[in-house]
């Protein structure tokens, strides 16, 4: 394994981003989180990269939240550039063009559930565990948590997790919709989430990227707006080569070659 806190591999249209601080449990230090800024940045730049899939190294954890080792000796001032730095991280992975799937394997604590939950899409295997445990540092989720957790489950299930600080395991995470689907291993959801990967990055670019907008408008503004917004990207749809690509292929019976354009 490299010694880079994290690795960046792209291989058939997927980018694989991979937090490689396993003795540490992928914790998050600030060098970590501005080297994934970076690396997401380099994914969504890279006209050949379709999809980005995000993991932690090893089999105990995805990210074990935020490094508590940073948190020493900060002070209200002090500590802001960390929760920016975090915050930005999450925006960026949420509002880029391309699809990201969250591989969890192993806890998904703090930071590391908030990064999951900036993604677009989230698998765990059985060992996942997810929690907000930042209210027993007498503290709160900085990277967003608050925000997009009651988001994806409901506001009760939200401040339950928040005010007590428990971990849940993936079957109840998968039961409350924090996570898509759950893998009996991690080498099963490796397999499966990198399956997924390569599914999206045939499909067509332009298109996946104005769904993508779509969606998280469904979050961002009103209805009216939302529907206006939606009606007019599916028009927009209609001027790309892969719309007749796609259409064209259909009535002929044929698989569609989709060039993203
Ligand atoms: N920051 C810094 N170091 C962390 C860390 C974090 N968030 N999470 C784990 N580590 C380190 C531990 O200090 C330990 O390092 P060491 O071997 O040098 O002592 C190593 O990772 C393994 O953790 P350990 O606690 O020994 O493993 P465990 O299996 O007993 O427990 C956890 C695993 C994840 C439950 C536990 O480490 C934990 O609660 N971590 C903090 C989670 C958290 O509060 N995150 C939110 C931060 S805002």
């Amino acid at each position: 394994m490299s010694d880079e806190e994290v690795i960046y591999e792209v291989a058939d249209g997927v980018a694989t981003i991979t937090i490689n601080r396993p003795a540490k449990y992928n914790a998050l230090n600030s060098s970590v989180v501005t080297t994934l800024r970076e690396l997401f940045k380099k994914a969504e730049d890279d006209k050949s990269v379709r999809v980005i899939l995000m993991t932690g190294a090893g089999e105990k954890a995805f990210a074990a939240g935020a490094d508590i080792t940073e948190f020493q000796g900060k002070d209200s001032n002090s500590v802001r550039p960390l929760a920016e730095n975090g915050q930005m991280l999450c925006k960026f992975i949420e509002s880029m063009s391309k699809p990201v799937i969250a591989a969890v394997n192993g806890f998904a604590l703090g930071g590391g559930c908030e990064i999951a939950m900036a993604c677009d899409i989230r698998y765990a295997s059985s060992n996942a565990k997810f929690g907000q445990p930042e209210i027993n540092l007498g503290i709160i989720p900085g990277f967003g948590g608050t925000v997009r957790l009651p988001r994806l489950v409901s506001l009760g299930m939200a401040k339950e997790l928040v005010y007590a600080g428990d971990q849940i395991r993936a079957d109840e995470a998968l039961r409350i919709g924090l996570v898509n689907r759950v893998f009996e291993s991690v080498e099963e959801l490796r397999q499966s989430a990198m399956a997924l990967a390569k599914k999206l990055a045939t499909k067509p670019g332009v298109a996946l990227e104005l769904a993508k907008q779509s969606l998280n408008n469904a979050w961002e503004l009103p209805l009216k707006k939302n529907l206006e917004f939606e009606v007019d990207v599916f028009c927009k749809t209609f001027d790309t080569d892969d719309m007749v690509e796609g259409v064209d292929a259909f009535l002929g019976k044929r698989d569609a070659t989709f060039k993203h354009k």
